[in-house]
């Protein structure tokens, strides 16, 4: 049995993450300050031990060093997956105090900390949005990078540090580049702030934008799975996947209609008259994953497969609520 940390593990993805690893019969200690993610989104996890919790701020190292002490003792910490972030990113466009704190400084210090504890596997969700606007075909791993928002600039940077720790503490290194991703349990994101406009106002769904931006998606269920084939296959000290779905994308607009006729069949779209959601939006990308695919994984779903399957998903849990 192995011992994972997680940190923003009470979150989206690091929830479903966390049951991943369990399944696999493995030990999962998860560090969130709960800012984002839940309590409930642990208690969900179903498996006889459960998950770990250790409420603790990331970005503020003496907290994070009084975390480590209270797990790393027994048996130890083999892998970490750092999965904490500042997941608003027109927040941290208004602030990029916000992306300085929760996506950089997080990253800082548990470097710092698995120095000093002595633990060498690290796996890191970036992003898409280190690339920033396209201007020629899709985006590779060797692509430049010229994020156009504090979150991007801060994963980036995340990235440079994390290799950077390669040569002096680390010995194994896997980065994420993640496209959007959709499913449950839904934390933010355009289905979620859809359903919740159209549930505030019922005959009218306001959409950021004119719904002419295009966006690859990728189901969650799927993002994990392709996480873990890395982790198994890669044989590279330090490898980096982009991880997405292997067509254009969806239009924001398909996401609109897709939300409305399943959730309020009824309610009309407006739309607003830029070309782009908010200040830091990239409104079209789209990916190319041939090195996954070359690695040996390849996704079943379409973006709009993965956008259908995830509206069910995230109407049924705001149903419920
Ligand atoms: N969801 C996506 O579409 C997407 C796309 C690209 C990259 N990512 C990355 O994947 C990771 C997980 O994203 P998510 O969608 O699950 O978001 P999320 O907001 O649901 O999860 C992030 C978690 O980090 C925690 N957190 C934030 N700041 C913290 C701090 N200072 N100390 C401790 N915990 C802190 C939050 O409470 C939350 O539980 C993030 O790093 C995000 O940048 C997500």
């Amino acid at each position: 049995m192995r011992t994972h940390l997680i940190t923003g593990g009470a979150g989206f993805i690091g929830a479903n993450l966390a049951q991943s690893l369990l399944n696999a019969g493995d030990r999962v200690v998860i560090f969130d300050n709960l800012s984002r993610g839940s309590r409930r989104n642990i208690e969900m996890l179903s498996s006889g031990a459960g998950a770990e919790l250790v409420v603790v701020d990331i970005s503020q190292h003496l907290s994070l060093d009084t975390a480590f002490e209270k797990v790393v003792a027994s048996p130890g910490i083999d892998e970490v997956w750092h999965l904490a972030a500042n997941s608003d990113i027109p927040a941290g466009v208004r602030d990029p105090n916000i992306d300085l704190r929760d996506t950089f400084l997080t990253t800082f210090n548990l470097l710092l900390a698995m120095k000093r504890y002595g633990i060498g596997t690290l796996h890191f969700a970036s992003t898409s949005a280190v690339y920033g606007l396209q201007v020629t075909g899709a985006f590779s791993e060797l692509d430049a990078t010229l994020p156009i928002s504090n979150y991007g600039a801060m994963k980036l940077a995340s990235e440079a540090q994390i290799r950077a720790a390669l040569e002096s503490s680390l010995e194994r290194v896997n980065v994420f580049r993640f496209p959007n991703v959709v499913g449950l349990p839904a934390t933010h994101g355009v289905i979620l702030d859809f359903v919740r406009k159209l549930q505030l106002n019922e005959a009218t769904l306001d959409v950021l934008g004119n719904g002419t931006q295009r966006k690859p998606y990728l189901h969650v269920s799927e993002l994990i799975e392709a996480m873990m084939f890395v982790r198994e296959h890669s044989r590279e000290s330090y490898s980096l996947y982009n991880m997405g779905p292997e067509d254009g994308g969806v239009l924001v607009s398909s996401i609109a209609e897709e939300v409305r006729n399943q959730f309020r069949p009824n309610a009309s779209i407006a739309y607003g008259k830029e070309d782009f959601g908010w200040v830091g939006d990239v409104p079209h990308f789209s990916y190319s994953t041939a090195k996954l695919a070359e690695l040996g994984w390849r996704p079943r779903y379409s973006s709009m497969h993965a956008i259908q399957r995830a509206v069910a998903e995230v109407v049924s849990q705001e149903s419920s609520r």
